[in-house]
C-alpha cells in the first residue's frame, strides 16, 4: 500500500538568538554504554566493538562511575526515573561488574522510589546463565536482542545465536525473575515474505513479553550490509509486512505508542497503574524531550539549566580505548543546544509517539513559544498530518506514515 502526499517545506526564520524561557526540570533518566559484542554484526552502526578475549571490565567500571561522579551537579538534585544499560553487549558484563556502576549511580544521585532499569541482553547461552545475577543486582526489565526466530535468518545477519537459544533466553528470563521483558525483533529482512515475517511476529507474541520492539532492517553507512548490500524485499513487499505486523500486533492486545514500540496493555484495575503500563519509561522520557546523563564511550546526554535558561548536550570519548584512557575529563564535547535546532529535535522525538505530547512541554522542555512553530504546524493541520487539536501536538494516522515528511518542516 502506498500513499502520497505533496512535498512542500516552509522556510524557518532563524530563531538562534531567541533567549529561551520557560524551561522546567523535566525528569531524570540515565543511559550507561557498554561497547563491546562477541563480533560486529553486519547491519549494526552502533558504537560497539569486537570484544578481545579479556575484557577490561573492572577498569571500564572505575571509568563509568568517574564519568558519572563528573555528571553528578547536572542531576540538580533530581534522582533518577529510570536507567537504561545499552551497547554493545552489556550482558558480557558480569553481574557483580553491573551490580557496582548501580551502586555508585544509587550513591551518588539516588533512584526515584520505582525506578525502572533495563539491561540489553544478547540471548546467548552464556548470557542467560548470569540472568538471576542481574536481577538481584537490581535491574528490573530485560531487553533480549532476538531479531528472528528463523535459523536461516539469524545466519544471515551474523547473529551468534539460533532460534532454540533465543525460546531459551526468554525461558531463562522469566525463571530468574524478570515479569518486564522486551523482544527486539527485525523485519524487512533479506529473502522475507509477509507471511514469513508474520511467523516470526508470531513466535514472539507466543512468548507473551511485556514489550516488543519492531524494527525495519535498515541499512546503514559505515556497515558490512552498506557496502556489500543483501537482497531485501521490494517496497510493496516491506509495506504488506508492516500493515500485517501492526494488525497482528494489536490482535494480540500489544498496543503500539511509537514508531517502532509496543506495548501489552494489562488491566490497570488488577494490576495497578504502573503495572498495566508496559512502555518503556526510559524511552519515553527521551521522546518527551526529559533530561538524561549519558555515562560510558560515546553515550551521550540532554540536561536542562533552569537558573540561566539553558540546554546542554554532552558527548563522551567514542572510542573505548580512549575512554579507558581518561582519569577524568570523559567529554570530548559539550555545548548549548541552539534555538535554531530545537524545533526539529523536539519533534523528531515527540512526534514519535503516536499519541504526541502536550503543546505546553515544547516551552517547558525546549524552552521556545509555540506560536513559533505556527505557521509550520498550521501548514501541517491543512495537509492532514498533524491534528486539529491544539492542546496536543500529535500526527495524524497519515503524518505518522510520513514522519519524514512532517519533520522535514522544522528544518
Ligand atoms: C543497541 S542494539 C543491540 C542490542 C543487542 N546488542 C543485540 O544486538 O541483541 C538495539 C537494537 O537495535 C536494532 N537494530 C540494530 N541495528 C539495526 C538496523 N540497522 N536496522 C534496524 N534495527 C536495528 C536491533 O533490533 C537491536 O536489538
Ligand atoms: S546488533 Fe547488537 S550484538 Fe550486533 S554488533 Fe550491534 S550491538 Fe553488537
Amino acid at each position: 500500500m502506498t500513499h502520497t502526499t505533496p512535498n512542500q517545506t516552509i522556510a524557518t526564520s532563524s530563531m538562534a538568538d531567541m533567549p529561551l524561557e520557560g524551561l522546567i526540570l523535566p525528569p531524570l533518566a540515565l543511559y550507561i554504554h557498554i561497547p563491546w559484542c562477541v563480533r560486529k554484526c553486519p547491519y549494526c552502526d552502533f558504537n560497539s566493538h569486537k570484544a578481545e578475549p579479556e575484557l577490561p571490565e573492572a577498569e571500564y567500571v572505575d571509568a563509568l562511575i568517574a564519568d558519572l561522579n563528573e555528571e553528578v551537579s547536572s542531576a540538580a538534585g533530581r534522582p533518577l526515573q529510570s536507567i537504561f544499560i545499552g551497547g554493545g553487549t552489556p550482558s558480557l558484563f558480569s553481574a557483580a561488574a553491573i551490580g557496582r556502576v548501580l551502586d555508585a549511580a544509587q550513591t551518588l544521585i539516588g533512584f526515584a522510589e520505582s525506578i525502572e532499569i533495563t539491561m540489553e541482553a544478547n540471548p546467548g547461552t552464556f548470557e542467560q546463565e548470569k540472568f538471576h545475577g542481574f536481577r538481584s543486582v537490581g535491574v528490573n526489565r530485560l531487553s533480549i536482542g532476538i531479531q528472528s526466530f528463523a535459523d536461516e535468518q539469524l545466519k544471515k545477519l551474523g547473529r551468534i545465536h539460533g532460534r532454540e537459544e533465543a525460546l531459551n533466553a526468554v525461558k531463562m528470563a522469566r525463571i530468574a525473575g524478570f515479569d518486564n521483558i522486551n523482544l527486539d525483533l527485525m523485519h524487512g529482512l533479506p529473502g522475507q515474505t509477509p507471511e514469513t515475517a508474520q511467523a516470526d511476529l508470531q513466535q514472539a507474541i507466543d512468548l507473551d513479553p511485556e514489550h516488543i520492539s519492531w524494527y525495519q532492517l535498515t541499512i546503514e553507512p559505515n556497515t558490512e550490509f552498506y557496502s556489500r548490500p543483501p537482497t531485501l524485499p521490494i517496497e510493496d513487499a516491506l509495506a504488506d509486512i508492516q500493515e500485517l505486523g501492526e494488525a497482528q500486533l494489536a490482535a494480540a492486545g500489544y498496543r503500539q505508542y511509537e514508531v517502532s514500540a509496543y506495548a501489552r496493555q494489562g488491566a490497570a484495575a488488577a494490576l495497578g497503574e504502573e503495572t498495566a503500563d508496559r512502555r518503556s519509561r526510559h524511552n519515553l522520557n527521551y521522546w518527551r524531550f526529559g533530561d538524561y546523563i549519558g555515562i560510558g564511550a560515546g553515550a551521550h546526554g540532554k540536561t536542562t539549566q533552569t537558573e540561566n535558561q539553558q540546554l546542554i548536550r554532552r558527548r563522551k570519548t567514542r572510542l573505548p580505548a580512549h575512554y579507558l584512557e581518561s582519569q577524568r575529563g570523559f567529554c570530548a564535547s559539550e555545548g548549548k543546544i541552539s534555538a535554531d535546532d530545537l524545533p526539529l529535535e523536539f519533534m523528531m522525538n515527540a512526534l514519535r509517539l503516536c499519541d504526541g505530547v502536550p503543546s505546553e512541554l515544547f516551552t517547558q522542555r525546549a524552552g521556545l513559544p509555540l506560536s513559533a512553530l505556527e505557521p509550520q504546524l498550521s501548514e501541517l493541520r491543512q495537509r492532514g498530518l498533524i491534528e486539529q487539536k491544539t492542546e496536543q501536538l500529535q500526527t495524524t494516522d497519515v503524518g505518522q506514515r510520513y514522519l519524514n515528511e512532517v519533520l522535514a518542516q522544522f528544518m
